[in-house]
């Protein structure tokens, strides 16, 4: 059966009747999905989608957006007219007018997408090298300085060799899916990033549970002889909870059941660790990592993402890596940017002393006021209120008041811990931080959430 807007039901149209009674949504008189009703994963995660017809799948998604937006819930995508700055200039998607809003929903911890030292190395490079590289590295060949910045990367990482990825994304997915083969399998961390979890689509896999090791044992010892390798896949910082990952203890247990370790330091570089070097050196353990992932995107400033491993590990992955293999080497003048992000970051002069101050500020308003905060310890906070419905409400209340801070409702995270993530940045002021909290203590009070 296909859509049909006069019923007081919508349905997905399917190819599988059985599967038709799982697939209706409640639509209002008007003939509108309810938005609160449902969740992005209705339409585009749950796997009975699986069964319904692309334009049916679309059409749904469209109704439950345009409800969204008829109640200016819809805050996705918002569109800063100068960049990611501390107060960022943001159109309204209610009054399509500009609005000075502070920004805590950018991982450009450092503020250094607006640092002048990098424009300036931006520049020069755009007038050295221009722009696209032309090619992918292995047919097109390389340039000086991306080699410079895999150099970089590597002493600051403590690594034998690095290669650069035009995302973070791209580094996840080419590395896990250039090292697995049939036989092989990653075992995962829960609350693993995506693009980690992606590397290994139509691979062998299994989750343990978070930052626990005795869980990670378990499955292990379940897997012990069924797999030829074996990768434990980790967050160094985990990007929705800003909590560190359990790295002695989850090493110890894998060493001993002889799996490899990849850590992924998108959130940790730039931000924990001496001068910003991550979760290895935060916990002493440079020389026992295999793989280390990161982006250039978030505390760098810039864009891309990289792998470092020993000089073997890298040789192979630039000849099984297809992410890397068959795709241009990043844009030059975010290269370059890159590079001179992390000299500044190597040279502690990246303002890393001032994001722990606001970090810790940030950290002890939030617990005072009474939110549950999870395990944050980094520049990330989940304030975690366990209802998708007040989530969007303290989301919108917060917009209107000039704070940009994210929904992260459930299947991004369990139900129950559904929640409104912000990011700390180095650039706040104590009086913005002030301002900000404030807002947001008052706003949880007329939600009741604390
Ligand atoms: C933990 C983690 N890994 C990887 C990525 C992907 O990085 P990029 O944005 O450079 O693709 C992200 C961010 O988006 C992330 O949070």
């Amino acid at each position: 059966m296909s859509f049909n807007p006069t019923s007081s039901r919508k349905h997905y149209h399917l190819f599988d009747d059985e599967n038709i009674d799982h697939m209706y949504f409640d639509i209002s008189p008007a003939g509108e999905i309810d938005a609160n009703k449902y969740s992005l994963y209705n339409f585009t995660g749950d796997p009975k989608l699986e069964y319904a017809e692309w334009d049916s799948r679309m059409d749904m998604m469209g109704s439950w957006f345009s409800d969204m937006k008829k109640s200016n819930r819809f805050l996705y995508e918002r569109e800063s007219i100068d960049g990611s700055k501390v107060v960022s200039n943001v159109i309204d998607p209610e009054t399509k007018t500009v609005k000075e809003m502070l920004n805590f929903a950018s991982n450009d911890y450092l503020n250094l997408t607006q640092d002048k030292r990098i424009q300036a190395k931006v520049i020069e490079a755009i007038e050295q090298y221009g722009g696209g590289a032309g090619g992918a590295p292995l047919l097109s060949g390389t340039m000086s300085i991306i080699r410079e910045l895999q150099e970089q990367i590597s002493s600051m990482k403590a690594m034998e060799a690095s290669i650069v990825y035009t995302s973070g994304y791209a580094a996840n997915i080419g590395t896990i899916s250039g090292l697995l083969g049939h036989k092989d399998i990653a075992i995962y961390d829960m609350f693993s990033h995506a693009s980690l979890i992606d590397g290994s689509k139509g691979s062998n896999k299994k989750f343990f549970a978070h930052n626990d090791p005795a869980s990670l044992e378990k499955v292990l010892k379940n897997v012990q002889n069924k797999y030829i390798n074996k990768l434990v896949v980790l967050d160094g910082v985990y990007s929705m909870d800003g909590d560190i990952c359990n790295l002695p203890e989850i090493l110890d247990v894998a060493h001993y059941y002889g799996a490899w370790v990849l850590v992924d330091e998108a959130h940790a570089t730039g931000v924990i660790g001496k001068n910003g070097k991550g979760t290895i050196d935060y916990f002493g353990l440079e020389g026992k990592i295999d793989i280390i992932t990161g982006t250039l995107s978030k505390s760098v400033g810039a864009v891309g993402g990289f792998v470092s491993a020993s000089q073997k590990l890298i040789n192979y992955l630039k000849y099984s890596s297809r992410s890397y293999m068959f795709s241009t080497s990043p844009y030059l003048p975010a290269v370059a940017a890159a590079l001179e992000g992390l000299k500044l970051i190597a040279n502690n002069q990246a303002g890393q002393d001032k994001l722990w101050n606001n970090i810790q500020y940030v950290k002890a308003r939030l617990l005072s006021a009474g939110f549950n905060i999870g395990n944050a310890e980094t520049a990330i906070f989940p304030i975690i209120i366990g209802d998708d419905n007040k989530v969007k409400e303290m989301t919108y209340r917060l917009h209107q008041k000039g704070i940009f801070v994210n929904p992260v409702p459930y299947p991004a995270v369990p139900r129950k811990l559904t929640r409104v993530r912000m990011t700390i940045t180095a650039g706040f002021s104590e009086d913005q931080l002030d301002n900000a909290l404030n807002k947001i203590e008052e706003t949880a009070k007329e939600l009741s959430i604390i």
